[in-house]
């Protein structure tokens, strides 16, 4: 991500958090219109995991020049989300729900140049958290 996309998520980021839990719902409605089965991997409460989503999403936006803690973070996140059995298709179809939920709710602030930084940070986000090391002690084991 170059600077300028940095900048453009950590700002649009602001508008996204006023309007959060309209972004949550559509982003998870999109993703279980696309992904049905991936329902059952939820059992927790939704509004809960709307709510643990964005302050993850907050952290990472807010970390995402300081590259070492979050890459720790997001290694974590990763394993984590394998245990849930979480798998790759899973994260096209979020990234493509997230780009949904942003576009239909931040409309004309959400510019093909905001779009392309967003696309940008998802797959940053997504990438690292699949690529966690398998075989390395310098992650903390996943809590319950
Ligand atoms: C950048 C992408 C993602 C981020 C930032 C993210 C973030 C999170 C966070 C912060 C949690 C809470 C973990 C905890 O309780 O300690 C979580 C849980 C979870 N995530 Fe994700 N997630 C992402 C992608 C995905 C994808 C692609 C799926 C698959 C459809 C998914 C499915 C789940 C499930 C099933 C849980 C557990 C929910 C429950 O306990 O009911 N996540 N995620």
């Amino acid at each position: 991500m170059t600077p300028r996309q940095q900048e453009l998520v950590r700002t649009s980021f602001l508008l996204v958090q006023s309007q959060q839990s309209r972004i949550t719902e559509l982003l998870y409605e999109e993703l279980f219109r696309l992904e049905p089965a991936s329902k059952a991997l939820f059992r927790g409460d939704i509004s809960e995991q709307q709510k643990k989503l964005m302050r993850m999403l907050q952290i990472a936006i807010e970390n995402i020049d300081n590259k070492v803690e979050l890459q720790t973070m997001l290694f974590n996140l990763g394993m984590i989300h394998q245990s849930y059995g979480v798998e790759e298709h899973h994260f096209v179809s979020f990234g493509k729900s997230l780009n949904f939920a942003l576009k239909s709710v931040l409309k004309e602030a959400f510019t093909p140049e905001v779009e392309a930084s967003w696309l940008a940070a998802y797959h940053y986000f997504a990438v690292t958290m699949k690529n966690f090391p398998h075989s390395s002690d310098t992650v903390q084991l996943p809590h319950n």
